[in-house]
């Protein structure tokens, strides 16, 4: 996958000094080289954090004596909020800097606020950030463990996991999955992360239901074809709901449009899920949604058991434990 800044991606420091019961990735980053193997493996462990929550006692041990930095230079409610208690809940001492309350408001570079929040004892850092590829700036200049809330457009990796939890648990197998992923692929990341995995499975066809201008970029189309993946490119939405097990919906993500307001305002509205949208999909489906929704799903879906949206936000709480876990 391409990015703004910093190392190639893909290659994710160096993985091989931290191998440990089969795991070897020092950072998350992007999900490009996870193998399926680990992907299982992340699957497994986030089904154990969901039985550890169900019990009378919700925190373990694990991390205690770490400490985990949050850093978030873009907005974020279920990233930051579900690491934040994935953190507590296995015991880690959590630091959330508020990074526009933070000396980045004075114009502290990325490079400068990491090192000191590495000089400050964290062992691990959770960040997000408006450009595409600064956590592989930021790996190269830290000596822990960096987690990717998000970078730009680019990428969201343990949102890509909590997602194929959730489809895991909603539909069963990911092998002969049909998926529709709607709205803005240029500028979402979330959908481009979603892509990359799942295009290491059997038999998926995913159906990119965009306009021209919000299309998904050409670095995945061109690795999709590479693994010889089936895609469709559409405009229409109505056509491809009766084909497909998840309808991934996303927002118009106005601020990436700059000052391209005339343009956000073509794209904006053109895809709502509504009643009659629901009608014409399986009776065993779902619409999941990254949120936050803005006008994209109409608030009458929400009673329809097929709306995944907030127990795939709850799926985030386990997925983030169970990556903390294996990172440190
Ligand atoms: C998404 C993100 O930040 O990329 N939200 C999330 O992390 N759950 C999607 C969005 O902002 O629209």
């Amino acid at each position: 996958m391409t990015a703004e800044v910093g190392r190639a991606p893909g290659t994710v420091g160096p993985g091989a000094r931290h191998e440990r019961d089969g795991w070897r990735h020092r950072h998350v980053l992007d999900v490009d080289d996870f193998t399926l193997d680990e992907i299982e493996l992340v699957m497994a462990t986030a089904a154990e954090m969901k039985e550890i929550l169900a019990r009378p006692i919700k925190k373990v041990p694990t991390l205690r004596g770490t400490s985990v930095t949050i850093i978030f230079w873009e907005a974020s409610t279920r990233t930051r909020v579900s690491f934040e208690v994935a953190a507590k809940n296995l015991s880690a001492d959590v630091v959330n800097i508020a990074a526009q309350a933070s000396s980045v408001a004075k114009g502290e570079s990325l490079v400068d606020t990491i090192r000191t929040i590495e000089a400050l004892g964290a062992d691990m850092i959770v960040m997000r950030h408006a450009i595409s590829g600064a956590p592989y700036l930021a790996a190269e200049h830290f000596g822990g463990h960096i987690l990717n809330g998000g970078d730009g457009w680019h990428a969201h990796p343990t949102q890509a996991l909590l997602d194929l939890y959730t489809i895991r648990k909603e539909i069963g197998a990911i092998d002969g999955l049909r998926i529709a992923m709607v709205g803005d692929l240029a500028q979402g990341r979330t959908v481009r992360s979603l892509a990359y995995l799942l295009s290491k499975f059997q038999d998926v066809k995913m159906y990119f239901v965009a306009p021209p201008l919000l299309k998904m970029k050409e670095d995945i189309l061109e690795h999709l074809r590479e693994r010889k993946v089936q895609f469709f490119e559409e405009t229409a939405l109505d056509k491809v709901l009766p084909e497909v097990d998840v309808v991934y919906q996303t927002r118009i993500q106005k601020e990436r449009f700059g000052d391209r307001i005339e343009d956000y305002e073509k794209c904006r509205g053109i895809y709502i899920l509504t009643l009659d949208s629901l009608a014409r999909m399986k009776t065993k489906s779902i619409v999941m949604h990254p949120l936050p929704r803005l006008e994209e799903i109409a608030m009458e879906v929400d009673q329809d058991p097929r709306a995944g949206y907030f127990r795939q936000a709850q799926n985030g709480l386990y997925v983030r434990m169970a990556l903390l876990t294996m990172v440190l």
